[in-house]
């Protein structure tokens, strides 16, 4: 996973929780890097996994709220240094559609060690716009807190399902985005 995903996690938590628990966090994991984190490189996603984890432990937080929460927190990082201009971009849907052709493309093209998820789309007849989310690292959580941080951003209220998960046997996760006017 990209350095600056680390980057972000690592922020987050000193800035919700403290030093002393990022501290606390680098002595149960142990992680190869020591916690120190270059933008541009990538490193191994075993570690974001055993931070989830070890933080999981020592909060009590559900893994799954925790990585949902740096979803949100990551958006407006990855939004403000994206390498895919989106100045044209106005509103959520329109921004969703163009994450895999124009945003995680982009990003592949200058870091090709980058492992992206891919996205499918369906719009239903009620408005919903239906996202399938496919990756071997399983982190549909993070979709949905991304999301969420993208709705706020574009100062739109959605609400989000998650009815077939990866994580309960599907091969891909479906999220259920509705906009509420
Ligand atoms: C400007 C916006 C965005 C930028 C610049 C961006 C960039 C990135 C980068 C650099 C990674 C790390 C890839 C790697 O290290 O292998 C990543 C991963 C990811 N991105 Fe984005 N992203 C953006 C928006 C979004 C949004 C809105 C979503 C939500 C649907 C999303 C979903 C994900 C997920 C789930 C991952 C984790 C990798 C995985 O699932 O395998 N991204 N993105
Ligand atoms: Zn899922």
């Amino acid at each position: 996973m990209q350095g600056s995903i680390y980057t972000s996690f690592s922020e987050m938590v000193i800035e919700n929780m403290g030093m002393s628990v990022w501290n606390e966090l680098l002595s149960v994991v142990k992680p190869p890097s020591e916690g120190v984190y270059t933008k541009a490189m990538q490193y191994d996603d075993s570690e974001i996994m055993a931070f989830i984890s070890a933080l999981s432990t020592m909060t009590k937080i559900e893994a799954s709220v925790l990585v949902r929460d740096f979803g949100e927190y990551l958006f407006i990082h990855l939004y403000h240094n994206s390498p895919a201009s989106l100045s044209h971009v106005d509103n959520l849907q329109d921004f969703l559609f163009c994450i895999d052709d124009v945003i995680h493309k982009e990003v592949k093209r200058i870091y090709p060690k980058a492992y992206l998820p891919t996205f499918e789309f369906t719009k239903a007849d009620n408005g919903d716009v239906v996202m399938f989310y496919q990756s071997k690292r399983k982190l549909c959580y993070l979709c949905e807190g991304l999301i969420t941080g993208a709705a706020k951003h574009f100062n739109q209220l959605v609400t989000i399902a998650h009815p077939e998960c990866m994580h309960h046997g599907a091969d891909k996760c479906k999220l259920v985005i509705s906009f509420e006017e």
